[in-house]
Parts: structure tokens; C-alpha cells; sequence
């Protein structure tokens, strides 16, 4: 919702703006006053960059296959092999980072299986992911070709766990150089004559899991060795990203930072998932509140990691990488059966959860560097769902309507916000500000504890049969003064636009 506020009022109320979100009466226990939001408009926190709605695409279930990528001789309607529908919804919303192709199936990917024709393409087991087998007839070149349909900037997970520092070295070069070299010569030939120009390049995924079970200590000290042999090539820099913490794991970031005595990398990967013990549409109260809860130790821990980063020499110039976020919920064999592995729906709690989540990164603006939410399409807390990998009906999902909603906030600064209560489960709200506007963002993680649960709440999902049950809509607020009301309901997820004249 847009208001017209004068100049005057705006910048004139030099400390703050005050936004009052009204917690529905009987609602809370101590929920009959209004609880107080400060936005201090004048307290500058740091850049929102559009790379915190960022996205990953890993080579998982209904991902890549029949949620990015059909076939170019799919009956589901496809522009060159790309889903149409995803293509269209992720363009709609914008997509700034994309990640690929893992996770853990990074660690065991050889990117040569990927590139030349596919037919002659060698066929490998996903042994991470199902053992099915992966034709990897989406590589290289239709990855990056699904990142230039989206207007994405393409991010490559190199292997480290069962690969090599030549193999990492050359796909490089394969990717980036523009011409001359054999590796050059040999993309042009498959087909990419302008170089792909990735500039983002993980060092391994998760190497203290799946990533090859490492040490801190072991993995620096391969990450030193891989890191030699990167060279910049057509002009682009890349930017290594080192496998971080799960979670906040201080042991490792500590031993991976002691170990590697200088020669920082450009990001640190942290991955930190909220999960749940229920399916995603028979979420209980309690575990749902559990689940929600889990987001304040996330902000603690990009914090505290920030913190151990900054402590080291140059530590300051490693930007932190949330590279895995989001719900994840108990999933069924039968719904993995039927739509693909680790497939999952997203109810208006998980809306809620992407709120919590992307509001904590504007206010952790100066800390981190980029957020890539786990995953795009079909599995976990993805932002489409399609009804299988052949299915053709393809939804957004709540998840998706929650990043559009924070869509404003991409590339303007955010500001200092003060709520009352600071609990796990207290109003949620962040800001940000760009000439003549004000975007803010509420969330309101709380149910009712007093009153009959209203499950549709938040289980409510859009569904193959009802793909708009729940959309966007607006909300009055009133302006009195420099001052906003509004109600905030339960669950729910909401964008302030101030306009100044
Ligand atoms: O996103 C699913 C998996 O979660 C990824 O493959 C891995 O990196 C993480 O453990």
C-alpha cells in the first residue's frame, strides 16, 4: 500500500518515523496495547543487496529436471527446454544469484559430464539424491543459458570432495575465457561463442558432510590449494566462495580461519535450515511457534559469525554468504514418490518463515553478503511447485508471494528498526529507504494461543486445484501525523510503501 506523506514530516522527523502495528485484541495475553515499532529512517544499517533473494538449484528431485528444465521435445510448454511457466514466474519476481548445481551432489559432479553433445553425454548415478541416473543433459551451457532467460547472475558450486584443484582450474577457464585457449575453442564449439563470465565460484558444498566429512583444518588446507590455480580470465575476478559453518559452528570457521593463515576468501558459505517435525500441511501449533522460533538464532548466529570473521586479518573482507536457508519440514515418501525428492509444500507458515528470514537480513545488512533460499523449484521451501516432474501445472507458492513482497526493499538502504518485545516469536520488522521512499516489512509469527486454532491459517497453501488461495492483498493503514496504524493480523506477512512529496 502507497501513502502520501509530506517531505516535511518525513525528513523533518529527524530521529524517527513511528509505526504502531496493532496486535489484534485477545489475541496475546498482554495483547490488548499497541505494541510500539520505531523505524529510525535517519540510522543507516547498509545496503540491501539484491543478492539476500537470492536462489539455488541443485540437482535434487523435480529441481532441475521437470521444474527448470523439460526438454526441448517436452509436450509441457518450454522456451528451448525451459519451462515456460517457471521461466515466466521466476522473471516476474526476479531471480539475482542462482546456485548451482548442488549442494551436496557439487561434491560429486564433473562438469565435463555436462557440456558437448548430449546424447554422447556419460550417464552417472546421483548417489546423494536417489541413486537415480542423471543424464546430464542440463550442464554448463544450459545452466547459464536458464540464468541469462532469468536475468540471473550464475553462481557454480565446484567440487572439491571428490574432484580436483585442475578440474576446478579448468572449468574456469572453460567458462571464461573468451577465446584462443583449448578449453576456450572447445565452448565455443559446443556452442557459447561470448564466454559465460561467472564471477561466482564455490570451493566445495557442506565439506564437513557430504562434502567429503573434513575436518576445518583438512578442507583449508585444501581450499589453500584449490585457490592457487584460479586465475582471472576475459576481465572477470572470481569470487571464491569457502564451505562455511552448518549452522553456527564456531569450531569450524575458527579452524578453517586459523588454518588458513591469510589469502581470504571473497565469501564464506553458511548453511542454516529451520526445521520441523510436521508435514508441511499438518503443522501443530506448538511446532509450528518451535519452528518459527529458530530465526532469532539465526540472526545470533550470522552475527556471532560475522563477529569471529572480523576478529581475523582480513577477515573484514570476507563476505558472509547465508548460501542455505529455509523451513524444512517432515516430508512424506509417498509426496517424494509422487512429486520428487525432498519435494515440499509451502503454507502461509512457511510465508511467514521467508519473512522472518528476509527481514533479518535487512537488518543485518552490513554482515552478509548474499542469501540463496533452499531451493527454486519442487524442493523444500521452494518458490514453485510443479505436480511432479511431468505434471504441467506449475503455482507459486506462499514462499514466492512472501519475496515478492520484500521485492521493494532489493537495492535500497536499510535503516534501524526498534520493537518492543524481542522475543523469538515477537513482531518481526525491517526497513529500508531510497530517495522519496520507505519500504516496511511486518511480520506477525504469532497465532492465537487463546482461541481455537484456525488451522487454514497456516496451513492454508496454494494448491494444483486452488493455485490462488492465498495472494496478495491490501491492508488499510492509517497515517496521523508522522505517525502509521495498521493492524497486523496473525501469521501474516505485509510491505509498507511510504511515499514523501
Ligand atoms: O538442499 C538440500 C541439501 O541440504 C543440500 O544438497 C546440502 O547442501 C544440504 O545439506
Amino acid at each position: 500500500m502507497g501513502l502520501k506523506l509530506s517531505r516535511r514530516q518525513f525528513v523533518g522527523s529527524t530521529t524517527a518515523l513511528s509505526l504502531m502495528a496493532i496486535i489484534p485484541r485477545g489475541l496475546l495475553a498482554a495483547s490488548s496495547s499497541a505494541q510500539k515499532v520505531v523505524v529510525r529512517s535517519d540510522a543507516e544499517i547498509g545496503a540491501v543487496r539484491p543478492e539476500f533473494h537470492g536462489h539455488f538449484a541443485e540437482h535434487l528431485g523435480a529441481c532441475v529436471y521437470g521444474g527448470l528444465w523439460v526438454g526441448k521435445k517436452s509436450p509441457i510448454p518450454n522456451i528451448d527446454g525451459y519451462r515456460k511457466q517457471s521461466v515466466e514466474y521466476l522473471k516476474e519476481l526476479g531471480v539475482p544469484v542462482l546456485r548451482w548445481p548442488g549442494g551436496c551432489y557439487a561434491d560429486d559432479y564433473h562438469w565435463r559430464d555436462g557440456v558437448g553433445p548430449v546424447e554422447q553425454r556419460p550417464k552417472r548415478v546421483n548417489i546423494h539424491w536417489g541413486g537415480y541416473v542423471e543424464d546430464g543433459s542440463f550442464g554448463t551451457h544450459e545452466f547459464i543459458g536458464l540464468c541469462r532467460l532469468l536475468g540471473a547472475e550464475p553462481y557454480l558450486a565446484g567440487n572439491v570432495g571428490s574432484g580436483s584443484p585442475r578440474e576446478l582450474r579448468d572449468w574456469i577457464e572453460y567458462c571464461n575465457m573468451p577465446s584462443g585457449s583449448t578449453l576456450a575453442e572447445e565452448r565455443i564449439k559446443n556452442g557459447a561463442a561470448e564466454p559465460f563470465r561467472v564471477r561466482y565460484w564455490g570451493v566445495g558444498n557442506e565439506n564437513w558432510g557430504c562434502g567429503g566429512w573434513m575436518r576445518p583444518e583438512v578442507y583449508a588446507n585444501l581450499y589453500r590449494q584449490f585457490s592457487v590455480y584460479i586465475r582471472e580470465y576475459g576481465g572477470i575476478e572470481p569470487f571464491l566462495v569457502a564451505s562455511g559453518p552448518n549452522g553456527n559452528d564456531r569450531r569450524w570457521t575458527r579452524g578453517f580461519m586459523d588454518t588458513l593463515d591469510g589469502g581470504v576468501p571473497g565469501g564464506l558459505s553458511m548453511h542454516y535450515y529451520e526445521g520441523g517435525p510436521d508435514r508441511s500441511t499438518e503443522f501443530s501449533a506448538d511446532h509450528m511457534s518451535q519452528q518459527l522460533s529458530i530465526f532469532k538464532k539465526v540472526e545470533d548466529a550470522v552475527v556471532e559469525q560475522r563477529a569471529i570473521l572480523d576478529g581475523y586479518r582480513d577477515g573484514r573482507k570476507v563476505g558472509l554468504i547465508l548460501d542455505e536457508w529455509g523451513v524444512w519440514d517432515k516430508i512424506p515418501e509417498a509426496d517424494e514418490k509422487r512429486y520428487g525428492k525432498l519435494w515440499m509444500q509451502s503454507t502461509m507458515r512457511s510465508a511467514v518463515a521467508a519473512g522472518l528470514g528476509l527481514n533479518i537480513f535487512n537488518r543485518l545488512a552490513d554482515k552478509l553478503f548474499m542469501c540463496n533460499i533452499a531451493q527454486i523449484v519442487n524442493v523444500l521451501q521452494s518458490l514453485l511447485l510443479t505436480d511432479g516432474p511431468e505434471g504441467k501445472s506449475c503455482i507459486r507458492t506462499t514462499t514466492y508471494h512472501a519475496f515478492a513482497l520484500f521485492k521493494p526493499h532489493r537495492s535500497k538502504t536499510a535503516v534501524r528498526v526498534e520493537t518492543q518485545d524481542a522475543s523469538p516469536l515477537g513482531v518481526s520488522v525491517s526497513a529500508s529507504k531510497a530517495g522519496e521512499e520507505l519500504v516496511i516489512t511486518l511480520v506477525n509469527p504469532r497465532h492465537d494461543a487463546d482461541v481455537e486454532l484456525d488451522c487454514t491459517i497456516w496451513n492454508a497453501c496454494n494448491t494444483f486445484e486452488n493455485p490462488n488461495s492465498v495472494v496478495l492483498q491490501s491492508q488499510p493503514v492509517k497515517m496521523e501525523a508522522a505517525r502509521l496504524r495498521m493492524e497486523l493480523p496473525r501469521l501474516s506477512v505485509a510491505t509498507v510503501i511510504l511515499k514523501t512529496e
